[in-house]
């Protein structure tokens, strides 16, 4: 297949969480470009999931990249194990309760990217304040806390003016979806611009071909997109 605009960042949170590195190894080499690892407390959101001592010990399968989203109410408090655990991205919810500026700092001074979540209700605004620290923006397309919930459209109407977040920069940073990422949804996202898509339970579902469902989410995404650069041309 040739190589897709889109990326695609694999949860695992829907697979055989007995056979987890396994796991990780079939998606990646099913197409997947990412592991989307997430991290819930219980608190934050009414699950609770993995920690940093079980990402560290995954790290081990190979190079690829992990994305880390923190659903925890005290990231600051754990941060540095996270960075232990070797995560390529850290991003965690701008809904925390918590002062967020020096955890993104932190982030990036350990070399890794650093971004915020925002939860389907949470305006892109709340992000304004902390614009030249982050490196990616995650629109959650459901309420945090579970996979397998409906993506929900009003909400991905955020994921094109996220990208002005990143206007002006060299180096532009990444929108990531994450919730309800699949066939149906797929197009959508990539008309709004989606550089990451999330991709959960629509790959753990029993008898699926997982490498076919990449590429289906993928060229989906891609067509959306050039769609919609052609629509605004046309309108130019
Ligand atoms: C939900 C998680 C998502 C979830 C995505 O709180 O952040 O990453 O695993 O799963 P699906 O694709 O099933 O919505
Ligand atoms: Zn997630």
């Amino acid at each position: 297949m040739s190589k897709s605009r889109v990326l695609v960042s694999a949860s695992i949170l829907d697979s055989d969480l007995s056979s987890l590195s396994a796991e990780c190894r079939k998606v990646l080499k099913a197409g997947a470009d990412r592991i989307h690892i997430d991290v819930m407390d219980g608190h934050f959101v009414p699950n609770i999931t993995l920690g940093p001592g079980i990402i560290k010990r995954l790290r081990k399968i190979g190079k690829q990249p992990f994305d880390a989203h923190l659903m925890i109410s005290e990231p600051g408090r754990y941060m540095d194990q996270f960075i232990d655990a070797g995560c390529d991205s850290i991003t965690f919810h701008v809904e925390v309760e918590e002062p967020i500026e020096p955890t993104l700092i932190k982030i990036r001074k350990a070399g890794r990217a650093a971004g915020l979540a925002i939860k389907p209700a949470t305006p892109l605004s709340a992000l304004d304040p902390f614009r030249d620290l982050l490196d990616i923006v995650m629109v959650m397309t459901v309420e945090p806390g579970f996979g397998g919930q409906e993506f929900m459209a009003d909400a991905a109407q955020k994921i094109l003016p996220a990208h002005t977040i990143f206007a002006g920069r060299a180096v532009p940073g990444e929108v990531h979806v994450d919730g309800g990422v699949n066939r149906q949804s797929a197009a959508m996202c990539g008309r709004m611009g989606a550089d990451v898509l999330v991709v959960g339970s629509t790959l753990w579902k029993k008898g699926r071909d997982i490498s076919d469902e990449i590429t289906r989410i993928k060229t989906l995404a891609d067509e959306g997109f050039r769609a919609a650069r052609l629509e605004a041309k046309r309108h130019d």
